[in-house]
């Protein structure tokens, strides 16, 4: 599960969609935020909609039809957006805040964006980034690897170290002492 959740943490490197050169060019991505992914709690999702082209985008959409309600509560932002217009150079961006409500494994797929390139144009539509797959911990794996009696425990560890370790050391000793004797009598034979 772990190993899961860190690869979301690396999925923050954006894959971008491309139109055609004239007219406004979008590039969009989509990342999770979050470096662990729990049941019940808030996972923040960002967009970012950069025109890289020479002309503003008119009547931009971003659609997010990626969180099944059976999967995932909205806690903030809607799934549908959309601006008049993005001038050339320009970034607009979105997030939403949504709780997983079950633990596993999902698939983080790409929200879709539609605009027009310029005036008197046909819509263009496009992808942003995938974020992919990452493990959702469930809230009782969560608070096992997190919650205050785990320092606890660390803590008692560290404090009966020496109760164990003092003993362990003089017998560890003592013994290696005893069998040293022993090893060359044995290379001998
Ligand atoms: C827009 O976003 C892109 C990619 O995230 C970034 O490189 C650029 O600096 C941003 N531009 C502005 C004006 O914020
Ligand atoms: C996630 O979904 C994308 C797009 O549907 C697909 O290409 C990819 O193989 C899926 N990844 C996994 C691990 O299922």
């Amino acid at each position: 599960m772990l190993r899961f959740t860190a690869v979301i943490g690396i999925l923050l490197l954006a894959g971008f969609c491309q139109t055609e050169d004239t007219g406004a060019r979008l590039l969009a991505s989509k990342n999770i935020l979050n470096q662990w992914l729990v049941e019940g709690k808030d996972l923040t999702v960002a967009y970012n909609i950069y025109n890289v082209g020479s002309s503003a985008a008119l009547k931009v959409e971003l659609r997010d039809e990626t969180f099944p309600t059976s999967d995932f509560q909205n806690v903030h932002g809607k799934y549908v957006v959309t601006w008049d217009r993005l001038a050339p150079g320009s970034n607009v961006s979105h997030t939403v805040i949504v709780r997983p409500l079950q633990a596993g494994f999902f698939n983080f797929t790409a929200a879709t964006i539609s605009y027009i390139p310029q005036e008197d144009a046909q819509p263009q539509f496009g992808y942003t980034s995938a974020p992919g797959e990452g493990g959702i911990m469930s809230l009782r794996e969560y608070d096992r690897k997190f919650s205050p009696h785990y320092m606890d425990w660390l803590a008692f560890a560290v404090m009966t170290l020496p109760s164990i370790g003092i003993p362990f050391m003089l017998w560890y000793r003592s013994k290696s002492k005893y069998e040293k004797p022993v090893e060359k009598k044995s290379k001998k034979h």
